[in-house]
This record gives C-alpha cells, sequence and structure tokens, in this order.
C-alpha cells in the first residue's frame, strides 16, 4: 500500500487524508515523475501511471495526491466493480409511521417506507471536490468506468435514475482523478477504453533508474549502501537478462534487503541463506508450467552464477578496496556467466 501516511477517515470512512511520507524516496528521477503529474493535475487533466507490478505507482499516486492537499477518495478496480459501486445506489429503508387521535373515536395510521439514496466514492470526491486515486483501474469492467467519461470531460457525473432527488452532480473545481494500471498485467485485466485514456495524460513508470532502486531500496531496508548496491544490481541484472516469466521488479530488491536486514543475513554468495533467499524471491519468477525441468536448472545455474558474481568474493574484494566492480554495477549475463 501507499507510503503517504494516512490518518484518520473521514465523511464515514469514504475519505483518507494523505500527508507528504517521510519515508518516500524522491530521487531526480522520481522528482520529474511527480513535477510532470502535479503540473497536469493542476491544469485540471487526470493523471494515468502506467507501469509493471512494483515500479511504485500506487506509492507515486498517493505521494502526489497528498500534495495537491485535498481530502483523498481511494478506490481499487476490481472485476465486480459496477456503476452503482461507484456513483452510489438506494440502501435501506426510512419508515414514517403517523398515528393520527384527532377525533377520539377514530384511530387513523399511516404508514410508508422509502429508499435512501447514498452516494459512493465516486460522487462523494465529485461533490467535495476531492483527489480520487482509483488504482488498477483497469480490472474493473469498462462498462462500469465509463460513468467516468461525463466525469471527466464535461465535468458532470450522471446519476442513475433510481436516485429521484437528483439527476446529476456537478464537478466541483478542486476534483482531481489519479490512475494506475498495468500494462503487462494479462490475468483479471481489461482493456481501458480508448475513450476514457484519450482523457489522461498517460505517465510510464517503468525503467527506475539504478540510482532510485538504489535509494529506495535503502530506505526501506535500512541496510547499509554496500549490501543494497549488490542486491540491487543482482536484481536489475537479472531483469536484463530476459530469464524469467515474469521480471523482477523493485519490489524483489526491497523484500530481499528486508529478509537480510530482518534475519541478519550477509550478502554473499557464501551465506546458504541468503542465497535461498535469492533463489526463493527470484527463481520463482520462471513459471513452472511454461518450462521444462531442464530450463529451470538452467535458469537456477544463471542465476546462481549472478549471484555469485554480484555477491561473490571478487565483489566483496571489490568493495573491501573501495572500488565497484563496474560503472554502475551493471553487468551483462555473459560477463556474469
Ligand atoms: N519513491 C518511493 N519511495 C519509497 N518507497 C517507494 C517509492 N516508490 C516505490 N516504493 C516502494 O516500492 C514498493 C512497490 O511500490 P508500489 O506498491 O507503489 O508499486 P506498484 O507499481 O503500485 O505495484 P503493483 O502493481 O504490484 O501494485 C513498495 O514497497 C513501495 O513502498
Ligand atoms: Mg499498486
Amino acid at each position: 500500500m501507499p507510503s503517504a501516511s494516512r490518518s484518520v477517515a473521514q465523511l464515514a470512512g469514504t475519505t483518507i487524508s494523505l500527508r507528504p511520507s517521510q519515508n518516500f524516496v524522491e530521487t531526480p528521477a522520481v522528482q520529474d515523475l511527480r513535477n510532470r503529474a502535479l503540473g497536469y493535475l493542476r491544469a485540471g487533466f487526470p493523471v494515468h501511471f502506467r507501469g509493471p507490478a512494483g515500479s511504485g505507482k500506487t506509492t507515486l499516486a498517493c505521494h502526489v495526491a497528498a500534495q495537491l492537499g485535498r481530502p483523498v477518495v481511494f478506490l481499487t478496480g476490481d472485476d465486480e466493480m459496477t456503476t452503482s459501486n461507484l456513483v452510489g445506489g438506494q440502501f435501506g429503508y426510512q419508515y414514517r409511521k403517523v398515528v393520527d387521535r384527532f377525533i377520539h373515536t377514530v384511530t387513523k395510521y399511516e404508514e410508508d417506507a422509502t429508499r435512501n439514496w447514498s452516494d459512493h466514492r465516486l460522487t462523494t470526491a465529485c461533490r467535495e471536490g476531492h483527489t480520487l486515486i482509483y488504482d488498477e483501474f483497469t480490472r474493473s469492467r469498462p462498462e462500469a468506468n465509463n460513468i467516468l467519461l461525463g466525469v471527466l470531460e464535461e465535468r458532470l457525473l450522471v446519476l442513475p435514475a433510481a436516485n429521484r432527488n437528483e439527476s446529476y452532480v456537478r464537478v466541483h473545481p478542486d476534483f482531481r482523478a489519479i490512475f494506475t494500471s498495468n500494462p503487462q498485467e494479462y490475468s483479471g485485466v481489461h482493456d481501458a477504453q480508448d475513450a476514457l485514456s484519450d482523457r489522461m495524460v498517460m505517465i510510464d513508470v517503468d525503467d527506475l533508474d539504478r540510482e532510485t532502486e538504489l535509494a529506495i531500496t535503502a530506505a526501506r531496508s535500512g541496510l547499509h549502501q554496500s549490501q543494497v548496491e549488490r542486491i540491487v544490481d543482482l536484481v536489475r541484472n537479472y531483469r536484463a537478462s530476459g530469464e524469467y516469466d515474469q521480471a523482477p521488479t523493485l519490489r524483489g530488491s526491497i523484500m530481499i534487503a528486508r529478509i537480510v536486514a530482518g534475519q541478519n543475513l550477509r550478502v554473499s554468495s557464501d551465506d546458504p541463506r541468503f542465497v535461498q533467499t535469492c533463489l526463493d524471491l527470484l527463481g520463482a519468477r520462471a513459471s513452472f508450467n511454461s518450462r521444462s525441468k531442464d530450463d529451470r536448472l538452467q535458469q537456477r545455474k544463471m542465476l546462481l552464477s549472478l549471484i555469485d558474481h554480484h555477491c561473490g568474493a571478487r565483489r566483496n574484494k571489490a568493495d573491501d578496496d573501495g572500488g565497484q566492480p563496474r560503472a554502475g554495477g551493471e553487468l551483462t549475463q555473459s560477463a556474469a556467466e
């Protein structure tokens, strides 16, 4: 979940107030993403952060929303999401009973029940001018998201006929929307409608630079810089090898680093627990079904040689000498073999 700190829920749990988090790492690359997004949002356009799993989309969306300084409404896309889940509906009954004894010999009863309309998160955000974060919005079916077309373009939220008191809500001028999606995800996602995508400014957050991955992994784990460098270089080099079905992400680096910190492991190919952790976290990125046993063994060998290259005696010596094994720590797969 987001790193921007969350505090008291307001409006019956509909909104959260986000403050910029101390733990949020801002390298020049992250600042560039943040500034571009804030510029578009302040100009009144919705922003869409698009990137693979673990690339920092949700964290960035929360950070940017915190900078806007408005309460935040957070939604997560879901195949089960309906327009009514987004907008609201008739929920519960209000009963009215009148007992009339105006004439003492006659008792008149009148009873009726009316259904209550209840705003849901999108309606609340539009009415109150909150910032909407719609995380993984392509997980919802396009027909559920259609309601956003009018909100983003005409700034009008059309309420379903069931709400007899009001037909539409004019979108508050402070309302802003930030979307995230993962274009590589293929299970449980839908294509974003062209019409919806066309209303947003798309910002890709895939290729994080080494400096950013190092800074985030160090901040999230508390490990020493030289240990973080070995882990991040190992993960980045494995990513560059293409020998996986699911790319190892920044989250992978953070997880390894946190396990190392939590279990006091040595970031070294001499520490079997460290090696096993890397194999468990990175080796599992090769799909079991799509690869033969030989392929998987080959992939494991390649991973072991990368671990040895980045965390073996050679790297330890380079670090002890105060040197770097290569410019930027990046290696090609063939160099690692
Ligand atoms: N700028 C940053 N500062 C500190 N931590 C960060 C930053 N960016 C990302 N992270 C951390 O990296 C990890 C992955 O980030 P996040 O969950 O935002 O990725 P995501 O792209 O939303 O992934 P998913 O698609 O799986 O939801 C999290 O642990 C997050 O706290
Ligand atoms: Mg996310």
